[in-house]
């Protein structure tokens, strides 16, 4: 069904969704790895295609940036499209020292700054949490490529520009075990549980707080090869 938001109809999306945030990043995962793609979605440019992955059918759609975003776009993929596993593609900040950029990240769970949950639970908290048999395949999917990612949790924040010229306070969360930040899983994994769905977040470190240290934008391109190619395994 088409929504405000995507127009696809039913049967055009597939049960297996890849999802980075930028929508020209899921243009290029149909360039690069699909066969017979076709475009189901340009509204607000928000890039969907569906094509052919090794004879397997998967789409893969940008989810924008931040929770309200992705949540909007997952939660009507869950309730309109019968999608049955959203495979997360994106970049994450290191809170640890020993997180390198390039290096991948497993996010088993997600904390989050973000009221989200907060209106939804009343004030308790939940605990957004990836589909286990995802994070089991996609660690060894990475382990037979000769990479040992990072299994643990992460921090979905709202604030990628902090408060009043402040970081957000990262070294409490890196106190607790917390690896890294992105803007999106918490919703992502709290959505797919809602619909029994399976989810899973794959990160590349692309910058880090302890280090400072950045990426361009075409280190960035190169090293999402094989964060894809761990996603692709596992759909
Ligand atoms: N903050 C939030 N999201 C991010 C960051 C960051 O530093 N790096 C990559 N995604």
């Amino acid at each position: 069904m088409a929504t405000p938001h995507n127009k696809a109809e039913k049967g055009h999306i597939a049960e297996t969704v890849l999802m980075p945030g930028d929508p020209l990043r899921a243009k290029f995962i149909a360039d690069t790895y699909l066969e017979n793609v076709v475009k189901f979605n340009d509204v607000r440019n928000m890039l969907g295609y569906t094509g052919l992955y090794k004879g397997t059918r998967v789409s893969a759609m940008g989810s924008g940036m931040g929770i309200p975003s992705i949540a909007i776009y997952t939660e009507e993929l869950c309730k309109f499209h019968d999608v049955k596993k959203i495979i997360r593609v994106g970049s994450c900040g290191a809170f640890q020292d020993y997180l390198k950029v390039f290096d991948i990240v497993i996010a088993m769970s997600a904390c989050t700054d973000s009221a989200f949950n907060d209106r939804r639970f009343q004030g308790a908290t939940y605990a957004p949490t990836a589909d286990f048999q995802l994070v089991r395949k996609a660690y060894e999917a990475a382990v037979n490529k000769g990479i040992e990612p990072y299994v643990g949790t992460i921090l979905a924040t709202d604030l990628f520009y902090g408060i009043e010229g402040e970081d957000i306070p990262w070294k409490l969360w890196a106190k607790y075990g917390v690896l890294a930040v992105e803007m999106e899983s918490a919703a992502l994994y709290t959505i797919a549980a809602r619909y029994g769905i399976q989810a899973l977040t794959l990160l590349t470190v692309s910058d880090s707080l302890v280090s400072k240290q950045e990426t361009t934008p075409e280190e960035r391109e190169r090293s999402f090869h094989a964060m894809m190619e761990i996603a692709l395994d596992i759909i």
